[in-house]
C-alpha cells in the first residue's frame, strides 16, 4: 500500500469517526465528559512520523507496556498517562517516552488486519490513583453481540496531545453481530477472527468517539482497540482476546 494510503488511514479514519458532519474541529458533538481520572489506564500518544505529529489513544496493560493500534506507529512516540485535560498541566500526569514499538508481526497495512501494537515504555509508570493498568481478557474469550461497552478518547481532532483542548470524552457502544459488518461494501476487509463489529447504526454518530488505539472496555476488561471503519457506525475494533498469546509472549520476551 502506498504511503498516501497509510497516511489516509492514520489521519482520515479518526477524523471520520470523530468529526460527524457539521461538527467543529476539536469538538465532540454529544460527547460525555468522563469523570476525571475514572479511567486511569488511558494513555494519550503523541506520535512523530516524518516530521508530522499525530495523536492516538492507548491503554496501560503493565507498568511498562501500553497497548494501542499498529497503525499508530511512528518514528517516535511519547505517552501521557494520568491525564484528564491533556492541554493543561495536571499533577496526576506522567509523560514517558516509548523505547520499543512492537507492531503485530502479521499487521497488514492494506487490510488493517492484526491492528495491534505493544509499546514498551522507557521507564515504568508509577501506579497510583490516577495511573493504573486495565485487565486484558482471557485468550479467545468472547464478547456476545448485544453487550454494552464503552470507548473513551480525547478526540483526535487535533494533531497533538498538547494542542488538543479536549478533556477525556466517553461514550457507550453496542457490540454487534459480525453480520452487521458484511464483507460487501465498506467492511470488505472485516475479519471476524481478529476484529469486532461495534456501534449501533441506529444510534448514529454518537457511538463514534474516541481515538484510534483507544480501548473498548466491557465491564472491567479491555476487549477491543479502536481500529478502522466508515464514517458511520458500526466501526471495527481489534479483537484483543485473539492476541493474548502474542501479548503475553512479547511482554515476557522484553522483560528486563
Ligand atoms: C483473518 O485473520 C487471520 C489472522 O490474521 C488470518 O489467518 C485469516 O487468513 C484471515 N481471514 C481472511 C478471510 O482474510
Amino acid at each position: 500500500m502506498s504511503l498516501t494510503m497509510q497516511l489516509l488511514i492514520l489521519v482520515l479514519l479518526p477524523l471520520a469517526f470523530l468529526l460527524p458532519p457539521g461538527s467543529q474541529a476539536g469538538e465532540i458533538i454529544g460527547g460525555l465528559e468522563a469523570k476525571p481520572h475514572s479511567r486511569p489506564y488511558m494513555a494519550c500518544l503523541s506520535i512523530q512520523r516524518r516530521g508530522k505529529t499525530y495523536i492516538c489513544g492507548g491503554f496501560l496493560v503493565a507498568e511498562n507496556f501500553v497497548l494501542t493500534a499498529a497503525h499508530c506507529n511512528g518514528d517516535e512516540i511519547i505517552v501521557k498517562l494520568g491525564a484528564h485535560n491533556i492541554r493543561e498541566w495536571e499533577q496526576s500526569q506522567q509523560t514517558i517516552s516509548v523505547c520499543h514499538q512492537i507492531p503485530h508481526p502479521q499487521y497488514n497495512k492494506e487490510t488493517t488486519n492484526n491492528d495491534i501494537m505493544l509499546l514498551q515504555l522507557a521507564e515504568r509508570a508509577k501506579l497510583n490513583r490516577w495511573v493504573d493498568t486495565i485487565a486484558l481478557p482471557r485468550a479467545n474469550e468472547r464478547v456476545e453481540a448485544g453487550a454494552m461497552c464503552n470507548v473513551a478518547g480525547w478526540g483526535g481532532t487535533s494533531t497533538h496531545c498538547e494542542s488538543n483542548s479536549a478533556r477525556l470524552q466517553e461514550v457507550d457502544v453496542l457490540v454487534m453481530q459480525d453480520a452487521a459488518c458484511p464483507s460487501n461494501g465498506p467492511y470488505h476487509y472485516y475479519n471476524a477472527s481478529t476484529m469486532m463489529c461495534v456501534g449501533d447504526p441506529k444510534m448514529g454518530k454518537d457511538s463514534w468517539k474516541g481515538d484510534s488505539g483507544g480501548p473498548l472496555v466491557c465491564g472491567e476488561t479491555a476487549q477491543g482497540i479502536i481500529s478502522w471503519g466508515p464514517p458511520t457506525p458500526p466501526g471495527v475494533y481489534t479483537k484483543v482476546a485473539t492476541f493474548i498469546p502474542w501479548i503475553e509472549a512479547t511482554m515476557r520476551r522484553l522483560k528486563p
